[in-house]
């Protein structure tokens, strides 16, 4: 064995947690959003999202499909129109009452649901479990919080249950921050416009938007990136057996994009 510069020193203190939760970026952002958020140009590719779930499952009616981070429900209202039996959870009431709002005005009877995905309450359920346009995973503020909604995705569903989920892809901000660095003179290697963590892979950034009601928001915004073996680890320490990882793109998911580093999401 080779004592390599790459090597690295760990110390860690077991300590158990404590303290008042602050409310999370993903929680205020959420709060009141609805409305506008069926404006953001990531939502109008539901179709074609959809028409891959289908695939993915043989269009196979009965089919139990639950929606983690569901949001205002574009996709659980599409699959019920399709005539699939759908349950929605997302932690934003305000979401929620859009969702159900949305399923109403299609003539469709779809369970919303007030939970948390790091606590849900279902076991061995569902045939299909779908996390789409970061429902909820990678939103967390610690990594064990992103692998407890991993958990209780893995719980909620059939032993022969199948999973489909996107993420942000680790590679992307990866290569980029490389690529900055490669560019920059800066001998503190750092670069104001990157705001990629290489030590956590989180992207802390500042995202100012309006909420339904035209007041201002400045929030704190931190989200996970994920390298595809951290995935194929979590998910394989959960007994999922057969994993594929493909580039994710907008309305219009298939199985014949393969992920590569210039990707930014995958699923
Ligand atoms: C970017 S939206 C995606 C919504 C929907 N899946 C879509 O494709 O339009 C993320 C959603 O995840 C929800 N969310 C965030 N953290 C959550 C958690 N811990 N449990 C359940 N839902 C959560 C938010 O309230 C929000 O509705």
């Amino acid at each position: 064995m080779r004592f390599a510069k790459s090597k690295t020193i760990f110390i860690a203190i077991f300590k158990n947690q404590s303290g008042e939760k602050m409310k999370q970026w993903y929680q205020e952002l959420f709060s009141n959003y609805a409305e506008k958020y069926e404006y953001e140009s990531f939502v109008h590719g539901t179709q074609g999202e959809v028409d891959f779930i289908e695939k993915e499952i043989d269009y196979n009616k009965k089919t139990k499909i639950l929606d983690i981070g569901c949001g205002t429900g574009r996709h659980a209202i599409e699959l019920c129109k399709r005539g699939y039996s759908v349950t929605g959870v997302d932690l934003s009431d305000s979401m929620l009452k859009k969702a159900a709002e949305n399923a109403h005005n299609e003539g469709l009877d779809i369970d919303f649901i007030n939970a948390d995905a790091r606590n849900l309450p279902f076991e061995n359920e569902f045939d299909l479990v779908i996390m789409i346009c970061e429902g909820a995973f990678p939103l967390m503020e610690t990594d064990e919080m992103n692998f407890e909604i991993l958990k209780n995705a893995a719980k909620a569903s059939k032993s022969d249950g199948k999973l489909i989920f996107t993420t942000l892809n680790g590679l992307y901000p990866l290569f980029n921050s490389v690529k900055d660095f490669i560019n920059s003179n800066s001998t503190t290697q750092t670069n104001n416009n990157n705001t990629f963590d290489l030590m956590t892979f989180r992207d802390r950034y500042q995202l100012e938007v309006e909420d339904d009601n035209g007041q201002k928001l400045a929030l704190e915004c931190d989200e996970r990136y994920y390298v595809p073996s951290e995935i194929v680890w979590l998910l394989k320490s959960l007994n999922f057996t057969k994993i594929d990882i493909m580039a994710c793109k907008l309305g219009e998911f298939s199985r014949d994009d393969p992920l590569t580093r210039k990707t930014m999401k995958c699923w």
